[in-house]
């Protein structure tokens, strides 16, 4: 698939919560040729920040307006200096890279935590001809504006939170069971922190139910040159940006 390198325009930004951020930029060649699942490598132009791109997963593509959607949580130097931008400021953009989603399913549930849900709000978004519900999982009530975000996108939203202040007293792991033996789902869509991605497939397997899992690692290129993202597939070593992010549950033993 071919990848660009271009400079995007920063079309705008705003806060979700204190500390989450939701990018538009215009980049007509990314948003006509993502698809769910990939991700893209960024680098502001200042002068100061570190060499290396980060990779974030594409929140959502507005193809004909030519822009696509990064949520980002502001954690470290190059997402401090990226909520500094403003419209009309430009970013470098390498992508879209990796392999998505599948979506050859009709019933789906998307399960995500914390910035995980980003990619999966893009799939809730294209994923033609099926029935989309979403398992959203937060720490407190103030952290669920995700539900908002999936809205229209969805069937139906189910939130967790931690301490009990909205929707389910737990994590996406305490409602899963009962939510999969209704039996209507034919494929379950994971994304967010490892021990949870773990936990989900875990309740999963049993049931036969496919499981795509999205895996987050640290990337030194995302062109599958460096070997900075491998983990322990069956039989092999996999590179994360390049033969996944995506993968099917089983394919990989230990990430
Ligand atoms: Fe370099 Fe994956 S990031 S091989």
């Amino acid at each position: 698939m071919t990848k660009y390198l271009v400079d995007g325009t920063i079309l705008g930004q705003r806060s979700l919560s204190p500390d989450i951020r939701v990018m538009e930029i215009k980049a007509p060649e990314i948003a006509k040729t993502a698809e769910p699942g990939q991700f893209v490598t960024i680098k502001t132009n200042h002068l100061s920040v570190p060499l290396l791109r980060r990779p974030f997963g594409v929140a959502g593509v507005d193809r004909e307006k030519g822009s696509f959607l990064l949520i980002y949580r502001v954690v470290g130097e190059t997402t401090h200096l990226m909520e500094t931008l403003k419209e009309g400021d430009s970013i470098s953009i390498l992508g879209p890279l990796g392999h998505g989603f599948d979506r050859t399913h009709k019933n789906a549930l998307l399960i995500g935590g914390g910035v995980g849900l980003a990619p999966l709000h893009f799939l809730a978004a294209d994923y033609p001809g099926a029935q989309v519900d979403v398992l959203i999982g937060a720490r407190t009530a103030k952290e669920l504006f995700w539900t908002e975000l999936f809205r229209d996108k969805t069937r139906r939203q189910i939130e967790t939170t931690d301490d009990g202040t909205w929707g389910i007293k737990g994590m996406v792991t305490t409602p899963l069971p009962e939510l999969l033996k209704e039996g209507q789902y034919d494929c379950v869509y994971v994304c967010g922190p490892s021990p949870m991605m773990r936990a989900v497939v875990d309740i999963v397997r049993p049931t036969g139910i496919p499981c795509q899992i999205s895996l987050e690692k640290y990337m030194g290129c995302g062109l599958g040159a460096c070997l900075s993202c491998t983990c322990s597939g069956i039989g092999r070593r996999v590179k994360v940006c390049k033969d996944g992010p995506v993968f099917w549950a089983g394919e990989v033993t230990a990430w």
